[in-house]
């Protein structure tokens, strides 16, 4: 079987592990995998594609990014993206496709099944764990030991000039980032999308740490998370920020904007670090590549044994493969987990 492995939106560490996992494990019997290059472009032009040989995924476990490179290209909103596809498929087939991606990267393999008939399998990717379906996805565990390393560090300087640090991290529609570093770097207040955190509250949280003679306090905030003003201020506040229809800002920059106000309400010092893409690159951590790999493998053995339109995915620690119609959505956090985090909150 000629099999393309292609890696679609956002990257993330751990890419490379999963082509090495699959490529190997495809090669071991006796098939040929093919680097689909810039995700499904490289599946609508056949000119962008790579031999994936032994050599091609050698040495390649470690590294950060990915050899078959990624881009957003969806076919089916791209002007005769699918016809392109399909004139791709016949002029260079392909047995089977992996599609190494994130949420919507998954709806799309699930629409070339289900609309196209191609054989196609996917493998969830993320830095956010916010697929729905499986426990965790790679990158993940690399992005929040890259937070909470920060985040130990700016608690030493937030210490030594009694300041208030908010730190800004990834999770545009998820706050699994902001939970995980924040338990793991002591945070005293984690902002997360899928719940509404007060100005009012977090003033109150540092407050209360200054009166225990605790001078400083460090704040972990999803790119995504939803600020809310209680009382009229808000109006005023808000009135110069692009709010959504409930009058929650729901800008990048929601740190600074955090940041802004709990000087003025609090009178205390306060710095703003946003981590932004370093969460996302250079080397996997062990955790990572092993999952990684895991997935690879499943993602190879999935094709196969023709198994196709499922996403490989990991259920209480055994991998697995679930529908790709079931991926739909966003995972949210763990709910449990933030209110065990709130122990520790001022
Ligand atoms: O990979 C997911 C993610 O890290 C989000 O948390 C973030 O909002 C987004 O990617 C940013 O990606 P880009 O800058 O590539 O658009």
């Amino acid at each position: 079987m000629r099999v393309g492995i292609l890696t679609a939106g956002g990257d993330c560490p751990g890419l490379n592990a999963v082509i090495r996992a699959a490529a190997r494990r495809l090669m071991s019997e006796g098939h040929e995998p093919v680097g689909l290059l810039r995700g499904y472009r490289g599946l609508a032009e056949p000119e962008l594609r790579m031999e994936l040989d032994d050599r091609a995924v050698s040495g390649i476990l470690h590294l950060g990014g990915t050899i078959v490179s990624t881009s957003s290209f969806d076919p089916f909103m791209e002007p005769q993206g699918v016809e392109r596809v399909l004139a791709a498929q016949q002029s260079h087939p392909l047995d089977a496709i992996i599609g190494i991606g994130g949420e919507h990267t998954q709806w799309i393999t699930a629409r070339l099944h289900e609309q196209l008939g191609l054989p196609v399998v996917g493998v969830p990717k993320t830095i956010d764990n916010d697929v729905v379906g499986t426990d965790y996805t790679f990158g993940f565990d690399t992005a929040v030991q890259v937070a909470t390393d920060a985040i130990d560090r700016l608690h030493t300087t937030a210490q030594s000039h009694d300041r208030v640090m908010i730190v800004e991290v990834m999770g545009r529609n998820s706050g699994w980032i902001a939970l995980y570093s924040g338990i793991a770097g002591g945070a005293d207040g984690i902002l997360v999308p899928e719940i509404d955190t007060t100005v009012e509250e977090l003033v109150a949280t540092i407050e209360r740490r200054h009166n225990k003679g605790k001078n400083f306090s460090i704040i972990v905030v999803a790119e995504g998370a939803k600020l809310a003003f209680e009382g009229q201020e808000a109006e005023q506040i808000l009135a110069s920020e692009e709010t959504d229809e409930y009058g929650y800002v729901r800008l990048g920059g929601i740190g600074a904007i955090l940041g802004q106000e709990l000087e003025k309400r609090t009178g205390f010092e306060t710095r703003i670090t946003v981590l932004g893409h370093v969460q996302r690159g250079g080397t996997p951590t062990a955790t990572d590549r092993v999952l990684a790999t895991r997935y690879g493998i499943k993602a190879a053995d999935m094709v196969m044994a023709g198994e196709f339109g499922r996403m490989a995915a990991l259920v209480d620690n055994k991998i697995t493969s679930i529908p790709l119609t079931d991926v739909d959505g966003v995972k949210p956090i763990d709910f449990e987990i933030l209110e065990e985090a709130k122990v520790f909150f001022g």
